[in-house]
């Protein structure tokens, strides 16, 4: 039989825990996701956990599942990061080439990648990435992969992402504890990214947009590098309260409404439909029109996507980016949500699905699954980068692991003793 290797991706959202199972086949080299799970996930609210140890039982249900879906026991994951605390800033490192010859080896690059990493942090956070921009060797920038060129100095221009050390620290706690051990941390929407967007649509200019439960996170490429990393603290979550205020049901009536009945205004129409509430809980009862459901649920939804063009503004690549948005996460699957985005963001959009993976599994075409896949596709990415060191190097093969992992190291050593 042909050796095949495993990569487990757990995704801890605000709502629901996903982990997602692949194995790649040293044959083909393809990647094929063989188990999808979730369950609630309890012990985490706004994003934040709550209760370590809530979350730790919601992780053993999901890694059970989907550890019975594979008849397989899962050993290591690659650990998504998420939450409003994220924040991005801009970094220079230099160092002067080692090599007598001058020749850019391997290590100079992770070495300015690590003098790159000399910003000041503010305290009580870590940084999870550092994502080479570009290189300039001497007089010369403007450079995607320095390996094998020759030079005095070596400098790169670097995005670093950080998060705030508690949560890092509980997420990490929390899949320790549940008996998985840690291979990465990776930011939740550059995980998405990774099994959403192509080469071409980042090199274009694109934006993605997860809408999460009480999240929407954006990531916006150009020319291959990330532009933009934000993480605002409104979600799909906003929209069920709005429709619990608005039709004074109880919340997890109106979640239901949402999801059963809910769109925007383009999808329902012109639609007169009146729905009994008592259909979907017995001891609620009154009426509402599909009509003013969709007005409800589409005034959160363009003012979700304001604040999302707002950050667009920032950048400005406020309706100038060419391969348009691209929707992911469990907010994308409300009924017209592409035509909100189309004309608030005044681009192209489309829902993003999970590419460049092998499945039988139906439920892999949905956005929400886009993290969890896209962590074991980074998985993939990172081991190949490992194997093969001078390959070419992007956002794949550094991205500060060496800060992640020491931190993770250190976080499990803590509290296993
Ligand atoms: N068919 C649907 N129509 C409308 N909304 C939906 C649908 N399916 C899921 N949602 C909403 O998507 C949200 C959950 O999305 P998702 O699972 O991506 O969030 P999460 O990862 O748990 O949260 P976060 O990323 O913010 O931490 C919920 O608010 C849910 O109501
Ligand atoms: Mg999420």
């Amino acid at each position: 039989m042909a050796q095949t290797e495993l990569i487990t991706g757990i995704d801890i959202g605000s709502s629901t825990i996903r982990i997602a199972v692949g194995e790649i086949s040293q044959e083909s080299d393809r990647l094929n996701i063989i188990g999808l799970a979730e369950g609630e996930s309890s012990g985490v609210s706004k994003g934040n956990i709550r209760s370590i140890e809530e979350v730790v039982e919601s992780i053993i249900q999901v890694k059970s599942r989907a550890e019975k879906m594979t008849s397989l026991s899962l050993e290591s994951s690659v650990v998504a990061i998420s939450g409003s605390h994220i924040t991005a800033q801009e970094s220079k490192g230099v160092i002067a080439v080692a090599r007598a010859d001058g020749e850019i080896r391997e290590d100079d690059v992770e070495r300015v990648l690590e003098a790159a990493q000399a910003v000041s942090v503010p305290p009580n956070y870590e940084i999870i990435h550092v994502l080479p921009r570009s290189f300039a060797i001497d007089n010369q920038t403007d450079i995607k992969d320095p390996i094998g060129m020759n030079g005095v100095r070596l400098e790169v221009e670097a995005q670093i992402i950080e998060g705030q050390s508690a949560h890092i620290k509980n997420v990490t706690k929390a899949v320790s504890l549940s008996g998985i051990g840690i291979d990465d941390l990776v930011l939740a929407s550059l995980a998405s990214s990774e099994s959403t967007l192509t080469e071409r649509q980042k090199d274009l200019g694109v934006a993605m947009v997860n809408i999460g439960a009480a999240t929407t996170s954006v990531l916006v490429f150009e020319e291959g590098d990330i532009l933009l990393v934000k993480v605002l603290p409104v979600g799909a979550a906003h929209i069920t309260n709005d429709v619990a205020i608005g039709l004074r049901t109880n919340i997890d009536v109106a979640e239901l409404i949402k999801i059963q009945y809910g769109s925007t205004l383009s999808a329902v129409g012109s639609s007169a439909d009146e729905v009994q509430i008592s259909q979907i809980n017995e001891q609620e009862e009154g009426t509402f029109s599909r009509k003013y459901l969709a007005e409800i649920i589409e005034a959160r939804v363009e003012e979700i996507f304001n604040l999302v063009d707002k950050e667009l503004k920032t950048v400005n690549r406020s309706g100038k980016l060419p391969a348009g948005a691209i929707l992911t996460g469990g907010g994308a699957k409300l009924p017209g949500v592409i035509d909100v985005a189309k004309r608030v963001f005044r681009l192209p959009a489309a829902i993003g699905a999970p590419i460049g993976v092998d499945s039988a599994i139906d439920k892999l075409s949905n956005p929400e699954y886009t993290t969890a896949v896209g962590l074991v596709l980074w998985g993939h990415a990172n081991h190949e980068a490992s194997r093969k060191p001078f390959s070419s190097i992007g956002i794949k093969g550094f991205k500060g692991v060496s800060a992640v992992t020491d931190l993770v190291k250190s976080i499990i050593r803590i509290f296993k003793s």
